[in-house]
């Protein structure tokens, strides 16, 4: 009896971690921001780059996040100091939550046009419009201030409101039962995409590399695109791998999440590349793309009142999973370091984060004439959050693994304690130490200009 009930609550709790995980990094990410990258990097070559990176970058990140915050068991800073005592490497954690705030900022913007699509799905907005129409309506929507404002506000009340809840029932309730829906809807609009008339120009376009496109500002973007994708670099899987148990095997758990998540963009780029040749779009028109694309897909399939109304509700949660990890990256921080309570943290955090995203919203309204370096506030916020500060994070995050860290407790971590048997280990160590770092300062230094 006590061994069934043990195995199965071991079971139930690493199905909860998986989900919570991967409920973090599959959201947006996977659904806006992966196809607008490839539509703007040139297609096939991005995508190949992206996959090398996920499995040679993005995995060993994942796991040595994982491992920092079991050992650690506190937030991304406070597992720093823990582990490190006297040292700087809390500041790989500063560095994390100043990203946090960044990434919210802008992810909550983009939550809120999803929210929008919602309601223009349900008031059957899409109906006998042309892909002009549709580009029109996603202009004049995302142009004004109070709407896409108001959206944004909603969103981030909802996260506040998840995190406030409470760690396990808040995170793992939530992030259960629905992904496996937005799986399957993706599969449905993938295949109305790839039957409609002229779709094969964005297969080709998606799965035929062509290297001539590829510049070192396209390894930036793939390099950022992994990171963002897997949610690594910034310390959310620190505070996730926090609250894991002993008994759950790190290893297999970066591999899976990363497996489904990277899964996860290719379908939605299936779905989206034959759908913005058929209907003659610009794959590379940038973080719209979606909300011009989809919607002539739905336009387009029987039953698209009802698929386009739950698609969208779906991508609005699988945000709210991914948006609730970033936010708790800096409630941890604030109640474990600074002593304040879960509700005065959260609210703080949230009002902070909602501040800096409303001259992102603008952005792309009143404020898209102001621009930084060439980039709008959303451009910029992005930029640096995604491609400088991320990768930046995983590099040192590797070498705190590979190098910092005993290798016995590196594989104390990993074999939880002996009990597991782990292949390969020298070969991580060897990525940990050597081929992660190497690679993410080259692709780095490179398109800064640096080397
Ligand atoms: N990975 C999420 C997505 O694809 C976004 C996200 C959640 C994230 N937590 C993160 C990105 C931490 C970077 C760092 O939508």
């Amino acid at each position: 009896m006590s061994v069934g009930s043990e195995g199965r609550e071991g079971f139930t709790s690493r199905f909860g971690i998986i989900c919570a995980a991967a409920g973090s990094a599959i959201g947006l990410g996977n659904i806006w921001r992966f196809p607008y990258i490839v539509g703007d990097s040139g297609g096939g070559a991005f995508l190949l780059i992206y996959l090398g990176f996920i499995i040679l970058l993005g995995i060993p990140v994942m796991l040595s996040e994982l491992i920092i915050g079991r050992r650690g068991q506190r937030n991304a800073l406070g597992s720093f100091k823990r582990l490190a005592p006297g040292k700087s490497w809390y500041l790989v954690g500063v560095m994390g939550i100043v990203a946090a705030f960044m990434i919210l900022a802008f992810y909550s913007t983009i939550a809120g046009w999803t929210l929008e699509y919602v309601i223009k799905s349900l008031g059957n907005a899409f109906s006998g419009k042309d892909s002009g129409d549709i580009s029109a309506m996603f202009t004049s929507f995302h142009s004004q201030a109070f709407r896409p404002l108001l959206w944004q506000l909603v969103f981030m009340a909802m996260t506040a409101w998840i995190i406030l809840s409470g760690v396990q029932k808040g995170i793992e309730k939530y992030a259960k039962i629905l992904m496996p829906f937005l799986v399957l809807l993706l599969i449905i609009m993938a295949i109305r995409s790839i039957t409609l008339p002229g779709a094969g120009a964005g297969l080709r376009f998606l799965f035929q590399p062509d290297f001539s496109v590829v510049n070192s500002s396209v390894l930036l973007a793939a390099l950022g695109q992994a990171f963002f994708s897997l949610s690594i670099g910034m310390g959310a899987l620190i505070t996730y791998g926090s609250y894991i148990k002993k008994q759950n095997n790190l290893g297999n758990i970066s591999v899976e999440v990363s497996l489904a998540d990277t899964l996860i963009a290719i379908l939605a780029g299936v779905a989206i590349f034959p759908a913005v040749f058929a209907f003659g779009l610009d794959p590379s028109e940038g973080p719209g793309l979606i909300y011009t694309v989809l919607p002539n897909i739905f336009q387009q399939m029987p039953g698209g009142y009802f698929f386009s109304i739950i698609f969208f509700v779906l991508l609005a949660i699988a945000a709210l999973t991914s948006s609730i990890s970033i936010l708790e990256v800096v409630v941890a921080y604030m109640t474990e370091e600074l002593k304040m309570t879960r509700k005065k943290a959260t609210i703080m955090a949230a009002t902070a984060a909602f501040f800096v995203g409303i001259f992102c919203t603008l952005s792309f309204g009143v404020l898209s004439g102001t621009s930084i370096g060439g980039l709008t506030i959303f451009g910029v916020l992005d930029f640096t959050a995604s491609n400088l500060l991320l990768p930046l994070g995983g590099l040192l995050i590797v070498v705190f693994v590979g190098w910092y860290m005993k290798r016995t407790d590196v594989r104390d971590e990993m074999s939880n304690s002996g009990l597991l048997k782990i292949r390969l280990f020298n070969a991580l160590i060897f990525i940990l130490r050597f081929i992660a770092p190497v690679a993410i300062a080259i692709v780095l230094f490179d398109s800064l200009g640096i080397i």
